[in-house]
């Protein structure tokens, strides 16, 4: 039987949400996450952008590069599309302002490096997986326990740029080092498959 003494949501009220009073009573601090995703929402928005168009396309020679580029590019635009909708749910929003929201990002805006090189462009690409690791498990330490869907997201999410900080290691320790770092990769089925954020089987042909 549920607390009856903790319910806040009035019979018919769509000004609150059942949704954020169960989080709440269990110790969520809804506007901190609020912040927290918006700010990791625009990190996933400004990385398709800069990190993985950009800087993708300098990466000329290297069509095995920017294939990994591209799964990563468009994973992260997965990742946007979906975290998105749990800003709304939780009763948050997104800024109406474009350069208001690319400014709240929690990760630095990678401009193109100078020189354009390889091994420059790849640098930034591997920092830019590890501050999204750092910004996603911040989410998932604290939902943990408590806040089920939002925990399920950013762990689906953690998934993947775990996974991206690996390949980059691969390519940067190649490019860079003449060193073989493997990923352990296999191929996605197609680009930006997204197996842990899009729940998509993995390639298994
Ligand atoms: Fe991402
Ligand atoms: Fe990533």
């Amino acid at each position: 039987m549920p607390d009856q003494g903790k319910q806040v949501v009035q019979y018919g009220d769509v000004t609150q949400r059942v949704g954020v009073e169960v989080i709440s009573a269990r110790g969520v601090d809804v506007p901190k996450l609020i912040k927290m995703l918006v700010a990791n929402a625009a990190a996933e928005f400004a990385s398709t952008y800069y990190y993985y168009t950009i800087l993708r396309m300098h990466l000329a020679g290297h069509e095995d590069y920017k294939e990994i580029c591209e799964d990563a590019r468009l994973e992260d635009r997965a990742h946007w599309e979906l975290i998105v909708p749990r800003i709304y749910e939780l009763g948050g929003e997104l800024p109406n302002d474009l350069k208001e929201f690319h400014d709240l990002a929690g990760c630095a805006a990678a401009k193109l490096p100078n020189p354009p090189t390889a091994v420059n462009i790849l640098t930034l690409l591997l920092e830019s997986e590890r501050c999204a690791i750092r910004s996603w498990i911040a989410i998932c330490d604290i939902t943990f326990g408590k806040d089920p869907r939002t925990y399920d997201m950013a762990s689906r999410i953690l998934n993947e740029e775990i996974e991206h900080e690996a390949w980059f290691i691969e390519l940067l320790a190649h490019e860079r080092d003449g060193k073989s770092i493997p990923s352990g990769h296999f191929r996605r089925g197609e680009p930006g498959h997204a197996p842990y954020s899009k729940n998509a089987a993995f390639y298994n042909p």
